[in-house]
């Protein structure tokens, strides 16, 4: 069953704790939280989605899946383990180099957290192939990141469907995320091609009813 990580980045924050309690009870999978620095994407996030993290940990025993869209890699890192998430992703394209991707999911893993590396809409999934023994969670980015509320680019969907190809011919266990750009009408798509995990924003938060919601896009 494909399981639902809702991401709480435009959730407003006059009623913020209502909506983390209403999720648990609609029963998202997970917390997906969107750490934006300024840097690696132009919003930042940094300090809100912190507070909402926190804010969740203490009302519940969900775990959190934290996306790092940022350029100082460790110091979010190191920021978010005190918080137990139980995914961290990082994207590959703020990482200098290989050796610096390889190090930093190491140390993520150490600290006994599951590693997840992500890779933007126009970067190759082929690039990112030798890490997959390593990893826990690939997070295939179906819109650019940056933002909430985008059409989800057609392209990436060719993607997941390869990666799920290669994982499957070499015997690897790592679990394929999508995110951004995901609703009801093009679900379907990507439970054919095999994602574990979708990642839904708008589609969620702006809905009347997220029970009803999230049991439309876990349905086949
Ligand atoms: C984009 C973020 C996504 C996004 C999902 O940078 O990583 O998690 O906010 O939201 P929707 O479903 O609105 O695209
Ligand atoms: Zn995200």
């Amino acid at each position: 069953m494909i399981e639902i990580s809702t991401s709480i980045l435009n959730v407003a924050e006059q009623n913020a704790m209502k909506t983390f309690y209403d999720l648990e009870v609609a029963k998202t999978d997970y917390y997906h939280i969107d750490v934006m620095d300024g840097k690696f994407v132009e919003k930042n996030t940094s300090d809100l989605m912190y507070s909402y993290a926190s804010s969740i940990k203490q009302m519940s025993n969900l775990p959190l899946d934290v996306h790092l869209m940022v350029s100082d890699i460790k110091e979010y890192v190191d920021k978010y383990i005190p918080l137990s998430p139980h995914f961290i992703t990082i994207h590959y394209e703020a990482c200098k180099n290989k050796q610096e991707v390889k190090e930093i999911l190491e140390y993520i893993k150490k600290n006994n957290i599951m590693c997840g590396l992500s890779i933007k809409p126009g970067t190759k999934v082929e690039e990112i192939y030798e890490f997959l023994p390593n990893l826990s969670l690939f997070l295939v980015m179906t819109v650019e990141p940056g933002k909430g509320g985008q059409k989800l680019i057609p392209q990436t969907i060719e993607k997941i469907s390869k990666l799920k190809k290669y994982l499957y011919e070499n015997n690897l266990e790592t679990y394929i995320e999508a995110d951004g750009g995901i609703n009801i009408e093009n679900v379907n798509i990507l439970k054919e091609v095999g994602a574990d995990i979708l990642v839904v924003g708008s589609c969620i938060i702006n809905s009347a009813d997220y029970k009803k919601t999230i049991q439309e896009l876990k349905k086949y």
